[in-house]
């Protein structure tokens, strides 16, 4: 039997003005399932959603109806919510303190003792590659090594579920390789990450499952592999622009992208690759490139948020 990390239950939030004139359905009816010990990717275009439902995990934001168990326990459960480490979204720290000062103060509020602190503290900053500025201030971070430091909070706790909002946003190409090995360490010791991210060939390289999230429902879940091996796509070149390839191109697949000499094109399966090679030649096209891959995680996103409007 799966045992999960978090299991909600037609979860819903429906923000009221001051005035109770307006009301915004922030979160609609979410159903989510998170493996424990698996990496999730929790997606969707600005405003989906993301941010209430993790405030609401987390015992933040109180749902309008619904529920939710982490665990198998709720949220007002002092064991469980130790259990749990975050990086929100935005985040300001005590920027006086140095990184070392900050996890400590953190580390106290979160009930550790000093022994354990001593050892932890310059762990996660080794971590995350921040244990030769144990000693800067705050103040004199990068965005990127702010968000560095942000990761280290999370994990001093050596919490068993690590909820973090956009990880990687600030961070370089280097930064985002390191924040993704310490993801993929965290689950080799049997952590589950949940995790919202806008950089979805970074999440396609570290996520296990996805659910993709639209106007605060739920239009795709499951593991990676399943959901990315429905449609094939294929990357054409041609050697010069042509609507009426184009054209014949739509009436065997759906085009996801063109930009002057290329396009790509997805299809059902794999018998329909021939096909389209044939209609594009057919209908005047000269190859220059025709390459077929794998649907990538992008591509979904695009076609789900596309097709739910
Ligand atoms: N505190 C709030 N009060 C009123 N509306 C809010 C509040 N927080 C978020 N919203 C609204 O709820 C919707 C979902 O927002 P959010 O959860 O931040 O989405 P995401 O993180 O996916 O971008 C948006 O329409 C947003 O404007
Ligand atoms: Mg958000």
């Amino acid at each position: 039997m799966t045992s999960y990390a978090i299991e909600t239950h037609q979860l819903r939030k429906v923000y009221r003005s001051l005035w109770r004139r307006q009301t915004v359905v922030a979160v609609e009816s979410l159903d989510l399932k998170v493996p424990a010990g698996s990496v999730f990717g929790f997606l969707g275009p600005n405003g989906a959603g993301k941010t209430t439902t993790i405030m609401m995990l987390l015992g933040n934001v109180y749902p309008t109806s619904g529920s939710f168990r982490i665990f198998g326990r709720p949220i007002t459960d002092m064991g469980v919510r130790r259990r749990i480490g975050f990086l929100p979204e935005k985040f300001q720290f005590h920027d006086l303190l140095t990184a070392e000062e900050l996890l400590w103060f953190h580390g106290r509020l979160t009930g550790m003792d000093r022994h354990t602190l001593a050892r932890r503290v310059p762990e996660v900053l080794e971590q995350v590659g921040l244990r030769e500025r144990a000693r800067s201030r705050v103040r004199e971070f990068s965005k990127g090594m702010q968000q560095r430091l942000g990761i280290a909070q999370a994990i001093l706790h050596d919490p068993d579920l690590i909820i973090l909002d956009e990880p990687t946003s600030a961070l370089d190409p280097l930064g985002r390789r390191d924040v993704r090995d310490l993801i993929l360490h965290l689950k080799s010791r049997g952590k589950t990450v949940f995790l919202n991210s806008h950089l979805l060939s970074e999440v396609e390289m570290v996520c296990d499952e996805v659910a993709i999230l639209r106007a605060g429902r739920v239009q795709r879940q499951g593991d990676l592999e399943t959901l990315l091996q429905v449609h094939p796509v294929v990357d054409v070149e041609l050697r010069t622009p042509s609507e009426q390839v184009l054209q014949a191109v739509r009436e065997v697949a759906t085009l996801l992208s063109a930009n002057g000499t290329r396009f790509s094109a997805e299809v059902q399966d794999e018998s329909d690759i021939p096909v389209l090679a044939r209609r594009i030649v057919e209908a005047g096209g000269e190859l220059m490139r025709f390459a077929p891959r794998r649907e990538s995680l992008e591509d979904l996103f695009v076609r789900v948020v596309e097709e739910a409007k």
